[in-house]
């Protein structure tokens, strides 16, 4: 394994630089402030505290028949833990983790949720505070590095047989799949021990895993992980790309790796500000324009530069490459941050606004050489992006996604959708009003695209319970073939990824 470019140097220094932070005014009243959002918005009960740290129950079927062959876990994550010991995290993004496993069997459906109870939160518990900053809330350190914040609380990977929950700033943390308990930090490599592993991988048909780590100090660098199929490092590489943000998720091709760069950028001077969360650090730089790195997989280094309009992207599709180098992707864009840097702190505060601007699906063209385009592909908001996984790299025809009406003080996301990159939306359903759709995950059955099922958790604020329906992914119209509903909530949760038994 080689650690090109940068020094490691470099890297221990982005661990050793962090600053301490400090400073809890933002978080006065908020708690107070959700709650009485609550009372008059049901839909907020996706932002409320889960009730327990544990759960296990079988899920009730309300309708239709499991179908057969689909056998597997359904694992997934997201913040649950917005308050502690009184205080409320200000962003959605930032509470300590849930890691449920939805367990497909025969014709039953299981369900476990556990807290992650990471070095973070242990930390917290001991003292009898939450103190400690988050990405978008402000607290107090010392910090010896990023996984001293880390709340592991974005996406779940299973690879190679070891199942881990991501998060964008630090490692990846090792989960027992039986236990759902919290192991250690995983480390691909000693010199790559504590860097950041981000929560949106993307793993090819032969088990090939690529990945992303945005580093900040002592300067923005861009670490890249190649690692085999059997979950050992190849390469990994750490490039020098100038001003740099937040860099959630990215596509790779058949040759090639490519990574947007949006105009939100970390500021140092506000970063080192003591009352200044890690998302409050950045500032929207629109002449920076969006910056596409293309990179070769095999040498992990930058080949081309392409630059796209001012947008904010934050979940990609796929991409793939014709024989002369052109390189498509889609993504979801939206004309700037605010869904992320004030929509999501909202709602935290018991606001229901999401009166941003929200991301439309949107295909890219990088020709080989010069000029790019971008073109809207479906005409609402669309998140929650997800492929069959088989076609990582390759030509897709199918995303599935969430989308929605768009109405002031509504959740965006009422309806399930599959497009077509090259024609829009093709196929779609759309969920009760009492029902908030989390991100649908696609698990193959036959060898076409999308043949296969779609998984569908939800949350249903009228029952305050949390269910799961099963779509024919190629009929998603028809609707849920098989629907099930737990006697519990969880938050609303983030990513997952499936795995068969
Ligand atoms: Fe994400």
């Amino acid at each position: 394994m080689a650690i090109d470019h940068l020094s490691r140097r470099a890297m221990l220094g982005a661990l050793a630089s962090l600053p301490a932070l400090s400073g809890l005014g933002a978080l006065a009243g908020t708690r107070e402030e959700f709650n009485a959002g609550l009372s008059k918005n049901p839909h907020l009960l996706g932002l409320a505290n889960a009730k327990m740290e544990s759960f296990d129950s079988g899920m009730k079927k309300l309708r239709g028949h499991l179908p057969s062959g689909l056998e597997g876990v359904l694992w997934r994550n997201g913040p649950a833990e917005h308050e502690r010991f009184g205080d409320r995290y200000t962003h959605w993004f930032d509470g300590d983790g849930m890691v449920q496993a939805y367990t497909l069997s025969g014709d039953r459906v299981t369900h476990r949720a556990r807290i992650l109870d990471t070095p973070k939160r242990r930390r917290e518990t001991r003292e009898g505070r939450r103190y400690i900053p988050a990405f978008g809330t402000a607290g107090s350190g010392p910090m010896s590095g990023p996984d001293d914040m880390n709340v592991a609380n974005t996406s779940m990977l299973f690879h190679a047989g070891q199942l881990l929950a991501l998060w964008e700033g630090g490692s990846a943390l090792e989960v027992d799949p039986e236990t759902l308990g919290a192991g250690k930090f995983k480390a691909w490599h000693p010199e790559l021990s504590g860097l950041p592993f981000s929560a949106h991988p993307r793993v090819e048909k032969d088990g090939t895993l690529w990945n992303t780590g945005a580093i900040f100090f002592p300067q923005e660098a861009l670490l890249i992980y190649r690692i085999h199929q059997n979950g050992t490092i190849v390469k990994a590489n750490l490039l020098d790309v100038g001003p740099m943000g937040i860099v959630h998720d990215f596509v790779v091709t058949s040759r090639h790796i490519v990574v947007l760069l949006t105009p939100l950028v970390i500021d140092p001077d506000l970063w080192s500000d003591r009352d200044v969360s890690f998302l409050d650090a950045h500032v929207w730089r629109p002449a920076y324009g969006t910056r596409v790195l293309t990179i070769d997989k095999n040498q992990l280094e930058i080949v081309r530069r392409h630059e796209l309009p001012p947008g904010f992207h934050f979940h990609h599709g796929n991409g793939w490459e014709e024989a002369d180098g052109t390189i498509h992707l889609d993504v979801c864009q939206a004309p700037g941050p605010e869904f992320v840097t004030r929509d999501m702190r909202e709602v935290m505060c018991g606001q229901l606004n999401f009166s941003s601007a929200h991301p439309r699906y949107s295909s890219i063209v990088l020709p080989p050489r010069s000029g790019a385009e971008i073109n809207v592909l479906a005409p609402g908001p669309v998140e929650f992006p997800r492929i069959d996984s088989r076609r990582t790299g390759q030509r897709h025809r199918m995303v599935f996604a969430l989308t929605g009406d768009e109405v002031d003080g509504k959740w965006p996301f009422n309806r399930v959708i599959r497009i077509d990159p090259e024609l829009g939306e093709t196929d779609g359903w759309t969920y009760p009003g009492h029902q908030i759709p989390e991100e649908h995950v696609f698990v193959p059955a036959g060898p076409a695209e999308g043949e296969g099922w779609l998984l569908g958790p939800y949350l249903d604020v009228r029952r305050k319970a949390t269910g799961l329906n099963v779509f024919n992914a190629r009929h998603v119209s028809a609707g849920p073939l098989w629907e099930g509903i737990l006697p519990y909530f969880i938050p609303l949760g983030l990513h997952g990824t499936f795995a068969a038994l």
